[in-house]
């Protein structure tokens, strides 16, 4: 499903209609290592399931709808990888992706949003635990599974930041919601002199400390655990990053957020939002960002995705100026950013 697909059919609905079970699929395959057990060549329902130690008719079932999903190839009983699985799916690969679904097909995301219907007669989310609750437990997934297609906006920021900083004597950098680290971490590995810290909640930090040590950035690296709403900001920053973190609120607590970060920058430091965007081009171009938005809207009081016209204005009420708004062919996501003057 994607933005490309207009127009309405019965197989299009139908497709809509069904896709979680594909998802579920999914998520199971993974989660008993259907991969794994096939990677050393073709096998049959029986071998998989002595393999997995799973019910034998179980396994038939699902290695058929694996197959029928083109996950498989099916040869008689026999199944075996078909191409990309051995470099996405088995989990010794270095490109391995499957623990994406910890995240994207989580039971957080599904719980939030399976009763969007309700959500959307309230005006906001109707969880207890939510995306706001200090410490929420997805967010450690998150940061530890996400970082499969996160690289190309890292080098982004690194791309804006690094020969900006040529002329200063230094590059102090914020991330704010840090997650894994890997957008302040990127630019450390680019730039001998810069520092990170990164803004998180503790158990999160414990997850970026572990990228930072394999980045081999570690020693460049400090935490600030706690709220970023009200954690003191002792430092002073050439650059402060905030990756798909605004959307979570409204415009009002962004501009607040971003009067306190404001006051942490050095003069002429930066402020750069990353991440997707919507509003300012048709739905379908930025799809994945409509479905995130009703992600915010489902498991958060007020988020929702912003545009970068909103992005320039809420940074400008914040006191920040040379407002500017960047794009790389072919990422979905933007940077805005402004300066202190
Ligand atoms: C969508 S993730 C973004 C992670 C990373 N910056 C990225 O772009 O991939 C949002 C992050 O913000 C953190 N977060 C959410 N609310 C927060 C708050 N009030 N204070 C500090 N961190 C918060 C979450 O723990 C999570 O790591």
């Amino acid at each position: 499903m994607s933005g490309t697909d207009r127009g309405v059919s019965r197989e299009r609905l139908l497709a809509m209609m069904t896709a979680f079970k594909s998802t579920y699929l999914l998520r199971a395959a993974i989660e008993l290592r259907i991969f794994d057990a096939l990677a050393d060549g073709p096998a049959d329902p029986d071998d998989v399931a002595a393999i997995l130690r799973t019910n034998p008719r179980a396994t038939r079932i699902l290695l058929r709808a694996l197959a029928a999903a083109g996950l498989l190839d099916m040869d008689g009983e026999q199944f075996q990888l078909v191409s990309g699985a051995r470099e996405l799916l088995v989990t010794s690969s270095p490109q391995y992706g499957g623990g994406v679904v910890r995240v994207a097909a989580s039971d957080w995301e599904w719980d939030a949003m399976k009763n969007l219907a309700d959500v959307v007669r309230h005006g906001g989310t109707l969880l207890d635990v939510n995306a706001e609750t200090p410490g929420f437990p997805y967010w450690v997934d998150f940061a530890t599974h996400l970082t499969f297609a996160t690289k190309p906006g890292a080098e982004f920021v690194a791309d804006l930041l690094v020969p900006w900083a040529e002329d200063r004597p230094s590059l102090d950098v914020l991330d704010v919601g840090c997650g894994h680290g890997l957008f302040g971490f990127s630019v450390a590995a680019r730039d001998t002199r810069a520092t990170v810290t990164c803004l998180d909640w503790p158990e999160v930090l414990d997850v970026a400390r572990t990228y930072a040590e394999r980045l081999h950035v570690g020693d460049r690296v400090s935490y600030l655990p706690g709220d970023a709403f009200e954690v003191p900001l002792d430092g002073r920053y050439d650059a402060i990053i905030l990756g798909n973190f605004l959307f979570q609120f409204p415009p009002s607590r962004g501009i607040d957020l971003l009067r306190r970060l404001a006051s942490a920058l050095k003069p002429g430091g930066q402020v750069l939002i990353v991440g997707f965007t919507t509003g300012d081009r048709p739905p379908a171009q930025d799809y994945h960002a409509h479905m995130l938005s009703l992600l915010m809207l489902a498991w958060t009081s007020q988020g929702e995705l912003h545009s970068p016209l909103m992005y320039q204005k809420m940074l400008a009420s914040a006191g920040l100026v040379d407002l500017d708004t960047h794009e790389k062919p072919g990422l979905p996501l933007r940077v805005v950013s402004g300066r202190r003057a």
